[in-house]
């Protein structure tokens, strides 16, 4: 399918959907991973271009592609001292069965892109590439001696890990003591957000609570939640079984999918949790979602990172730090809270708008340099003019990042394009031609 697309769009660089793995070890071996579609010689083909350059393959291994159906993968490694030749091949790779071979990034040393994901069935693969699964509980974590509790955040992680696109999230019978929990955390933080959070927030809570099931006995389901935000800005919720690099958690903002947990804090503490947890996302996250201006500057962020050098990546996941966790923002006169930590910590709730936080202008380029702590309330926050100055200066700061390509997504393909060729450059033309009749036609309407 997404090869198809790439042909349908005129993009026979195939930039952004390949993936090649390249790592080069200590024994000086060079190991790399390509796809290739099933058909008749086409493995033979490519080993031969590996056999014109004189590349020797120390070793192969082929799987189908749990991705594409249709698709083989091959894991080969050859000598280091084949490298030069090896980036022969790969152009011939491309070059000679377009479309169908797929690289994620050479060595870092090397001009090259890291892979990343251009449709929302390749966010599968991050399901599978978390950095600790969600039932491993640090020693000082409240939950850590708490045997139930343990096996209970293991069916959650459970939940997630088999969770695919397109399937619902599957709902959960929580019990009476997550959500005595849960009516604790609700009622205390619904008590400051007429004062402290956001117009917008306490524009979307009263629908959460309407349409969602958000009150004080009863803890919301995800699938519920993630339907109500694609009604409105076509945000979703999706799962997640642990921790997920910058890179994997940033991308899905690019296609507006936001990386949900669904456990709850242990009962013990309830005010207090040293992860994300539901109440932290439903709470803190899940209404500004539902802003058409907030969601395109999450959205924003997540293009921003798309092929970004890794150090970029660490920038980015700072500004997102300081936006969309611990943000605040000018309304009128007054200063409010719009960052998920803040609307989900009644104790950072009053202090971020108290006289003790050092508060800066938000600036991308000065904000991603910010060093914070991550255990205690943060000792300066960024203030952001509106969400959708935010979202010029964080699109600006973008263009600073060093990428060899532009890139939109398409919301009716639901997947990214690289704006690499004047066919696409053309048809995004079109599109926008064809906006601006609408445009032009409803003003004169209205005049
Ligand atoms: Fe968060």
């Amino acid at each position: 399918m997404d090869a198809m697309l790439r042909k349908l769009n005129g993009d026979n660089s195939t930039r952004g959907s390949i993936y090649l793995e390249e790592q080069v070890n200590k024994s000086g071996v060079v190991s790399c991973i390509f796809s290739l579609k099933e058909g008749v010689g086409a493995l033979v083909h490519a080993l031969r271009l590996f056999e014109d350059k004189g590349i020797n393959l120390t070793h192969i291994e082929s799987r189908p592609s749990r991705l594409n159906k249709d698709e083989y993968e091959f894991f080969i490694s050859v000598d280091a001292a084949c490298s030069p030749a090896l980036d022969e091949v790969v152009n011939s790779l491309r070059a000679e069965i377009s479309g169908q071979v797929h690289e994620l990034s050479r060595s870092k040393q090397k001009d090259t892109l890291p892979w990343f994901p251009t449709n929302l069935q390749d966010l599968d693969r991050f399901a599978n590439q978390i950095l600790s699964y969600g039932s491993e509980l640090d020693a000082d974590h409240p939950g850590f001696k708490d045997k139930v509790y343990r096996a209970r955040r293991k069916e959650f992680a459970d939940i997630a890990y088999n969770y695919r696109h397109g399937q619902p999230i599957p709902c959960v019978e929580y019990t009476e003591e997550e959500k005595a929990t849960w009516g604790i955390v609700f009622r205390e933080l619904k008590t400051l957000y007429p004062t402290h959070a956001c117009r917008e927030h306490n524009r979307v809570f009263p629908l959460l609570e309407e349409y969602c099931g958000y009150r004080e006995d009863n803890i919301p389901q995800l699938e519920d939640v993630s339907n109500f935000l694609q009604s409105c800005t076509g945000f979703r919720l999706r799962p997640v079984a642990g921790l997920l690099s910058s890179r994997d958690f940033l991308a899905g903002l690019a296609f507006r999918v936001f990386h949900s947990t669904q456990y709850i804090r242990h009962g013990s503490k309830p005010m207090y949790t040293p992860e994300p947890d539901i109440c932290h996302e439903l709470l803190g996250h899940v209404p500004l979602f539902a802003d058409a201006s907030f969601a395109q500057f999450s959205q924003e962020i997540g293009l921003a990172s798309l092929g970004a050098p890794d150090e970029y990546i660490e920038k980015l996941a700072t500004v997102y730090w300081f936006t969309v966790e611990f943000g605040l923002c000018k309304q009128g006169n007054d200063i409010k809270a719009y960052g998920a930590g803040l609307l989900s910590s009644f104790g950072e709730l009053q202090y971020c708008l108290s006289d003790k936080p050092k508060l800066l202008p938000f600036e991308p380029e000065k904000t991603s340099m910010q060093k914070y702590p991550i255990t205690e309330f943060q000792p300066v926050y960024y203030i952001a003019e509106s969400f959708e100055d935010g979202k010029e200066k964080v699109r600006k700061y973008a263009a600073t990042i060093p990428r060899p390509f532009s890139l939109r997504y398409n919301a009716y393909t639901q997947s990214i394009e690289v704006l690499d060729n004047t066919q696409k450059l053309s048809n995004l033309a079109d599109s926008i031609s064809s906006e601006m009749g609408i445009l032009c036609s409803a003003l004169q309407k209205m005049n």
